[in-house]
Formats: structure tokens, sequence, C-alpha cells
């Protein structure tokens, strides 16, 4: 038995490279997924925003998701402690790490509990409610009920993690992540095959939806509109990957020493990516087909104030069966992302201040729990207005979301990127990278946009988060 200084005996572990996948795949697949992208793409057109977030994934998610898998396996830590093992001078990319899921949980636990919501309502029969003007916002000032659905929420996410890896995490994704396919591809099939003719004898399909999802839309297209999809398509990709935010950092550390990196890095981008667009066609066809082109791009109403009066078009039988199945399924994705969030801040307690697993999640959880319930608070008795620099009144959900996605998280990666690319030097993680594959065909690809293009990117999308080239 070792014992001492050495915690390797102690650590968890997935039990092999599917439950890793299928976890960090959890992870990926989220809110991002199913209600950012596809209005985005629908904003950004359709086709065009797609091809281009695809070579994205590939080259410049691949190189940042696989760059922090390979930190925390070749460093066994969670994020707080990993970076520090890199290079000493530089732990203070820990502290980063550890900071942005720190400020991303209590808000993504308090939109769980907003998903959660709409499930009861649908599963109860209130669809119709649901489709009420106001219906949304009422709900979210309420003074009670959002903090009441938070609560539950963040009560799963806490007895999953205290759970550990394996009981707890590995398992419930295991379980979830095929329901959610399937939820995700049937409701699509469903969408497209829809029809509707409107009061003014207007007939539109959900083929036709498909088709504008699909083909790209060049009209009006210049230099700088197009640079200006590449970085919508970046920020989103890069919040869709969790990447940044010392998640993948952690479920790297629970990784096995022989599993593939790299081919395993490709599946977790691949389900994520294929989850985004077919949850595309699952929204765009529907919200296409009731409510027209213009209401395609609503924003980021779509999904709470949109979708319930798309399924109430249903008809109220199918509708509500459409209904409680979509947020089941938000539900699913939403938890196995949140549970992510929670395990970042848990393995960086647990592995810097060497607290037993039950401790960790306990202290984390009563900080996201309260910070939850404070953000709740923020549209009614802590509410005001703020301008962010991009133009959005925002209230304390958006100023977190700002700071985290669109400065800290950024922030990190670029940093990141310098640590490993020059620093350091790509070997650093390309070692670990190779060290279970048998052969890695994008090596070459991956220093160059390590060092070069992750970076310059990443800038851009830093300096737009302070209003530059809006
Ligand atoms: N990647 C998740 C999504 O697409 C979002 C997420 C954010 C997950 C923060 C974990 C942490 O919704």
């Amino acid at each position: 038995m070792e014992t001492g200084h050495h915690h390797k005996q102690e650590r968890n572990t997935f039990s092999g490279s599917l439950g890793f996948v299928l976890a960090a795949a959890g992870s990926a697949v989220g809110l991002g997924n199913i209600w950012r992208f596809p209005y985005l793409a629908a904003k950004n057109g359709g086709g065009l925003f797609l091809l281009i977030y695809i070579i994205l994934a590939l080259t410049f998610g691949f190189t940042l998701l696989l760059t922090e898998v390979a930190i925390g396996r070749k460093t066994e830590s969670g994020p707080l402690v990993a970076y520090g093992k890199m290079h000493e001078r530089w732990g203070f990319l820990g502290l980063i790490a550890t900071v942005i899921p720190a400020i991303i949980l209590p808000y993504y636990s308090l939109i769980g509990g907003w998903v959660l919501k709409y499930f009861t309502v649908f599963a109860t029969g209130g669809i119709s409610n649901a489709a009420e003007d106001g219906f949304f916002g009422g709900f979210i000032t309420a003074q009670w009920q959002p903090i009441i659905f938070h609560t539950v929420f963040f009560a799963a996410t806490a007895l999953i993690i205290y759970r550990g890896v394996n009981e707890g995490i590995e398992k419930l994704s295991r379980i979830l992540m095929p329901i959610l396919v399937v939820l995700v591809v049937g409701i699509a099939v469903y969408s497209c095959t829809l029809s509707y003719t409107d009061a003014d004898g207007v007939t539109r399909t959900g083929l036709q939806g498909m088709a504008i999802y699909l083909i790209p839309d060049f009209t009006g297209l210049t230099f700088g509109k197009l640079l200006g999809i590449i970085m919508e398509a970046m920020g989103q990709l890069f919040y869709s990957l969790s990447i940044a935010m010392g998640i993948m950092i952690a479920y790297g550390s629970y990784l096995k020493k022989d599993a593939d990196l790299p081919a395993n890095v490709n599946r977790i981008e691949i389900f994520d990516t294929g989850i985004a667009v077919i949850a595309g066609l699952m929204i765009i066809p529907a919200v296409f087909t009731f409510m027209g082109r213009d209401a395609m791009s609503a924003g980021p109403g779509l999904m709470f104030i949109s979708l319930p009066k798309v399924f109430q078009s249903m008809g109220k039988g199918t509708g509500t069966f459409i209904g409680v199945l979509f947020f089941l399924m938000v539900i699913f994705a939403a938890l196995t992302s949140c549970i992510s969030i929670l395990e970042a801040i848990v393995s960086s307690l647990i592995d810097r201040f060497h607290m037993d697993r039950k401790k960790a999640t306990i202290l984390a959880s009563l900080y996201g729990w309260i910070f939850g319930i404070i953000v709740a608070l923020g549209y009614n008795v802590f509410y005001f207005e703020y301008t962010l620099p991009n133009g959005a009144v925002a209230q304390i959900l958006d100023i977190f979301d700002y700071v985290s996605n669109n400065i800290l998280m950024p922030l990190l990666a670029i940093l990141t990127c310098v640590l490993v690319g020059w620093v350091l030097g790509p070997k650093s993680v390309l070692d670990e990278a190779k060290r279970g594959s048998a052969r890695f065909a994008r090596e070459g690809l991956f220093v160059i946009m390590l060092r070069f293009v992750c970076p310059v990117l990443l800038a851009l999308v830093f300096l737009k988060a302070f209003g530059f080239f809006a």
C-alpha cells in the first residue's frame, strides 16, 4: 500500500474510456447546445454558421480540449493544483480556473431550476399557462418559486457529486446520455415533419424550416460580418465544450493512464457538436412552422417563451407530450453539466486542502446553493439595471455570465496557450496525449493551433468583451 505524500491510491477514476467520454459529453452537452446554439445559428446565416462551427470544433476546439484533458491526466489533480504542478510560477491560473466554475455554478443551477419548473408545469397539464404572455417573467420575478426549484435542482446535483466519480458522475452519465440522444433525435424528426396553416392562410412546413437552418445564406455577407460570425461561433464553441473552466482538467485527472486521449477528445467533440446541430433541427423547424421566420432568432427567450407557444400550437395532447419529453431532456442535459461544474470545485478542494469528498461537497454545495438564491433575488429584491459593454441590460445572472464567459474564460484559455505553447513547450502535453495513442495524426496542426492560431483568436474574443468591434 502506498501512503504518505502520494494520493494516487485514493483518487477516483472513470472505469474506462466510455465512462469518461459519456461524462465529458454530459458536461459539454448542456443548455448551450440546446438553447443557445440553435438561435445563434438561425441569427447568423444558418448553414454558414454550422460550417464555420464544425471547422472550428475540429481545430480550435480539439486543441484546447486536448490540452486541458492532458494537463489533468498528467498532474492527476483538480484545476486549482494542476497549473502549479505544470509550472510553479503559473499556479495562479489554477485560481482563475476555480473561480470560473464558482461564478457559473449558482446561476447554472438557477436556470436548471427554471427548466424543472417548466417540466412540472407541462407534466401537470399546464401547457396553456406556460404559453401565456408574461408567464416566464412572472415566474422568475416571483419571490419563492425560483428559489425552491433551484434548491431541488441543486440538491440533485450535490447528491451525485457526493457519491463520487464512479458511483455518481459516471453512473448517471451512462444512463442519461443515451436517453438524451434518443429524445433529441426523436423530437428533431417530429419537428421536421410538421406543417401548419396560419390565420392568413400561409402554410409553412418543418422541411422549409430545416432548409433555412441547413442551407448557407450568403446574402449581404461582408468580410466584417463573416468575422463577426466566426467570433460568435468561437465564443459558443468554448462554452459548449466546457473549455477553460477547469472541468476538463478535473475529468482528465480521473482518466486511466492508458486511455487514448486524441481519440477520446474527438469523440467528445463529435458528440457535443452532433447534439448541437440536431438540437437546431429540433427547435428551428418547429418555431418556423408555427411562428414564422422572424421568430427563429428570438434569442434567449426562445426556450422559455417561444417554445411553450410552439408546443401549444401542436394541440393540447401532442403539445403536452412533446413538451414533457423536451423539458425532461433539457433537465438531463443541464444536470450532467451542473454536476461537472460542482465537481471542478470539489476536486480542487480535495486536492488543495486534502479534504475528503464529503466535506468538500458539503462546503462547495452550501456556497453554490446560497449564491444561487442571491442570483434568484436579482429579479426582485436585488433588482437593478446595469448596461454591459455589449449594450445588453443585465441583472446579477447576466453579469455573472458575462464576467465568466466573455472575460475570464478567454483570459484563462489565452494564458493556458502561452504556458503550454511557449513557456513549457507543446511537448509538455504532447507526450501525455500520445501516451495511450497508437498514432496521432494531427500533431503538427495541434502545435500551430496552440502557439499561434488559438491565442490570436482568443485575444479577439477577449477584446470583444470590452466593446471592441461591436
Ligand atoms: N457546456 C455546457 C453547455 O453547452 C455549459 C457548461 C457551462 C457546462 C459551464 C459546464 C459548465 O451548456
